[in-house]
């Protein structure tokens, strides 16, 4: 950290950021991306190490932290449960003493969003959430980057979630209630958002709906996820009979806005959560949703090792 610069942030919520931090986050997601397309290195962390630790599976977001490190300049250590001391029960405090002596950012993936806040009370450097039980706000920094790039401001808007009341669900409620959005949420009884735990200042921010179908309503985005996330495995047969109405199809979507768009985090199950016509169809933008993790990661990073720019 630079001297002068503001206390060390952590973010580990997408509370953990304000409305005017994002809108300023959204700018430099636009200047990195456009640097990145047309080739200009841009290595404002030539020398920065990030460490990546993983105690669940990841593609996307491995890929774009140690792909965007390295854009930057510089380098990223990667470790999982099994191949590092976290899956042979150090304390998790130890290892935040201990990996936050030696690098400059640390990202993690784990279970219980509590061992990530132990871990970031005990280190010396900013620590990133990259997916808790029960958030997962740089996924939700991704998709939001995507809508504003496709269709200007998400203030006033009305997005709508089908299905489990999961770290997605949770994540998209706090951006509503912080960017000024109203979430539409249609779960499956017994799978809703805890709303204790999510913890919005302007309860209007949501809307709840039995039918998925009057959920989608009026929507300028559509989306969903897996209807068994990582750590529930077992309840996966119990989960497919209570979810099977809960599958986005061109229905749903017939019933949102002429121009409403079609996201999901991914990995997708078409034919569960999804159709494959609305997956592979004209209104999804999973792609480019995939593609912004690495650039909205990237301004995050920066803004986390350097804070603002200009
Ligand atoms: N969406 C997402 O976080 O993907 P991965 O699990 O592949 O990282
Ligand atoms: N809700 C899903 C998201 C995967 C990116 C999970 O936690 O498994």
């Amino acid at each position: 950290m630079k001297p002068g610069m503001s206390l060390m942030k952590h973010y580990l919520q997408f509370k953990d950021f304000r409305a005017e931090e994002y809108a300023y986050l959204f700018e430099r997601v636009r200047t990195i991306k456009q640097r990145f397309k047309n080739y200009e290195r841009y290595q404002p962390l030539v020398d920065r190490t990030l460490a990546m630790i993983f105690e669940k599976a990841s593609t996307r977001t491995r890929v774009s932290f140690e792909a965007g490190m390295y854009q930057m300049g510089g380098s990223v250590v990667h470790l999982t449960s099994g191949d590092s001391q976290f899956g042979r029960d150090e304390p998790i405090e130890d290892a935040a003493r201990v990996i936050s002596r030696m690098v400059d950012l640390v990202m993690i993936r784990t279970y219980e969003h509590a061992k990530i806040e132990r871990f970031a009370a005990h280190s010396r450097v900013p620590v990133i959430n990259g997916l808790t039980n029960e958030y997962h706000p740089c996924q939700i920094l991704a998709d939001l980057y995507t809508y504003i790039e496709q269709r200007g401001s998400i203030a006033g808007k009305v997005v709508a979630w089908v299905g489990d009341g999961n770290n997605m669900a949770n994540t998209w409620l706090q951006a509503a209630d912080i960017l000024g959005f109203t979430l539409h949420v249609s779960t499956p009884g017994g799978y809703e958002i805890n709303m204790d735990l999510v913890g919005v200042s302007n309860p209007a921010c949501l809307k709840t709906f039995k039918s998925p179908f009057a959920a989608c309503e009026g929507a300028h985005l559509v989306t969903t996820d897996v209807w068994t996330s990582m750590g529930f495995e077992a309840e996966n047969a119990v989960r497919k009979k209570a979810f099977a109405d809960w599958c986005v199809d061109t229905q749903m979507m017939q019933l949102a806005q002429d121009d409403a768009l079609f996201m999901h985090c991914l990995p997708a199950h078409r034919g569960e959560e999804v159709a494959a016509d609305v997956i592979d169809g004209p209104q999804s933008v999973v792609w480019d949703e995939a593609e912004n993790r690495l650039h909205v990661q990237k301004a995050l990073m920066e803004y986390l090792l350097l804070g603002r720019i200009g």
